[in-house]
């Protein structure tokens, strides 16, 4: 496919679980942050590519609330990483017409690193090209339960009736609640799990599982998923015309 062409009915919104950079790094005799480099360095390839596939919102899971349980030299250096794909690709991102925001909590996050992401959402508050939002320190059922933790204090104070709560009253106070829900959500590592991610949002997501572990994980496999999307039948619980 060339730079020009575009697909006409793919997915407006795609949500990636980045699975395999430990076994990728593993294979090769290498350390863990070996394969999160390697990983890290595989995100621009496929923000890149989204105008052309016209993929307008990519949502990508950098850090869970779960792999805190994860060494802390592991942690550590995910952390230093996040920090240095921020300064590198900042002015690329800027230019490139692209909308960086965060998910998740960023109670346990370290002061630069939370700074250095409220100024990349900053600098890039006016692009509209693609919008990426990187899940840091996410976790569906931890967004779940601040959004009703918010919700809760609202009805407390008696702004709003617990009658007039309804799904839409909940989306609102979520992590997500400027996006549309993910229409694809692919996982890659041959995991067949969706591990905390976009829990709410993803209920009727789309989902691929491929075996190629995130490293690895190019463009052009990127567009092959977004191709076989179009061909399913989404039908919403009703039946298909
Ligand atoms: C995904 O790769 C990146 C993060 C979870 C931060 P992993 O580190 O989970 O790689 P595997 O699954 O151990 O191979
Ligand atoms: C999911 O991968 C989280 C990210 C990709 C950031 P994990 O490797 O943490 O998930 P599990 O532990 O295999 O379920
Ligand atoms: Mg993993």
């Amino acid at each position: 496919m060339s730079e020009t062409d575009s697909l006409t009915t793919g997915p407006e919104h795609v949500a990636l679980i980045m699975d395999g950079n430990g076994r990728w790094a593993t294979k090769r005799g290498r350390p863990r942050l070996f394969g999160h480099q390697a990983g890290a360095r595989r995100v621009r390839e496929i923000v890149e590519s989204c105008p052309r596939l016209g993929v307008r919102y990519l949502t990508i899971f950098a850090f869970s609330t779960e792999n805190w349980k994860r060494t802390q030299s592991e942690v550590s250096g995910l952390m230093a990483i996040f920090k240095r794909y921020i300064l590198k690709e900042a002015s690329k991102l800027l230019t490139n017409g692209v909308r960086v925001r965060f998910i998740g909590d960023r109670i346990r996050l370290d002061e630069t690193l939370v700074r250095l992401m409220d100024e990349l959402e900053v600098l890039t508050a006016g692009n509209d090209t693609v919008h990426l939002t990187i899940a840091l320190n996410y976790g569906g059922r931890d967004e779940v339960t601040r959004a009703t933790r918010r919700l809760a204090v609202e009805v407390a104070a008696g702004r709003l009736l617990p009658e007039d709560v309804g799904a839409e009253t909940l989306a609102g106070f979520l992590d997500t609640c400027m996006l549309p829900d993910p229409d694809l959500v692919i996982r890659t590592s041959g995991e067949a799990r969706i591990s905390n991610f976009l829990l709410w949002q993803s209920a009727y997501a789309e989902y691929e599982f491929v075996d190629t572990l995130w490293p690895d994980f190019t463009a052009e496999k990127f567009e092959k998923i977004l191709q076989s999307f179009q061909g399913r039948d989404r039908r919403f619980g009703a039946v298909s015309a």
